[in-house]
């Protein structure tokens, strides 16, 4: 098994199940264009997002690292009418691509998009007090994983559901002598995560167009 399989099955999974979509298409050639790094989650993938979205019945949602919206439009579809997504990014440049692929969406009433450290804008919609989230997705930074859930938490309920992108990374969430700042990230997160009473959460691998990676699936179980 490698790579260029992992490829063609992404590429057979995604012709079959995620039709062409001009709004989709066009963020990540956007976003290409504009020269934002290619780490976008896969199409199979977004659509996972979606599909938990709407399984969850989700109405607010929030977001941690928008890049150039990709995964934002998956996740804002997802939403029933009156629905909001808020949607987290430090970078200027990405946030200016998000803000015009999420426009060209017809998502721009839906998705309010903060830029800043997420260090700096969770705490404020902590402060804000507007409401729980059903759905939190984080896809930032990798080394801060572990304070991002630990906010995400403060901004949840019971039934929540938090997923966390990238915490495999290659198999290197498995050796405990990495230096990678990401890799002491995701091993902290699941640390946490095997201490903590309020969430009942699992660790997938998974293999395709972006390598081997995985995510984390967390439900609030505890009133909070
Ligand atoms: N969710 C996107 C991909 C996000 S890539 C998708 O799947 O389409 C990670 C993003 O997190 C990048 O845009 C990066 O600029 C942003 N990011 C990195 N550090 C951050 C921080 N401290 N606060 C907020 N966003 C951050
Ligand atoms: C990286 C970030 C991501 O969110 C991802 O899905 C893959 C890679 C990165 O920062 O390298
Ligand atoms: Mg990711």
């Amino acid at each position: 098994m490698n790579q260029d399989q992992w490829t063609a099955v992404d590429r057979y999974i995604t012709g079959l199940l995620v039709p062409p979509d001009a709004a989709l298409d066009g963020a990540l050639r956007d976003s290409a264009a504009a020269g934002l790094p290619p780490i976008a989650v896969s199409p199979a993938q977004g659509k996972l997002l979606h599909l938990l979205a709407r399984t969850q019945g989700a109405r607010r949602i929030l977001e941690i690292g928008t890049l150039g919206g990709y995964s934002t439009i998956w996740l804002a579809r997802a939403l029933p009418a009156g629905g909001q997504l808020m949607t987290l990014e430090v970078d200027p440049r990405h946030a200016e691509a998000a803000r015009a692929n999420i426009a060209r969406a017809g998502l721009a009433g839906v998705v309010e998009l903060r830029l800043g450290p997420a260090l700096e804008t969770l705490p404020q919609l902590i402060a804000e007090k507007s409401g729980r989230f059903d759905l939190i997705f984080i896809d930032a930074d990798k080394g801060a994983i572990p304070e991002y859930f630990a906010r995400a938490l403060e901004l949840s309920r019971r039934g929540t559901l938090i997923i966390v992108d990238n915490v495999v990374r290659n198999g290197a969430v498995a050796d405990p002598a990495s230096t990678d700042p990401a890799v002491i990230g995701v091993r902290r997160f699941h640390q946490l995560l095997a201490a903590e009473r309020r969430v009942s959460a699992t660790t997938i691998q998974t293999v395709g167009s972006k390598g081997y990676d995985g995510f984390t699936l967390a439900l609030v179980i505890a009133d909070l």
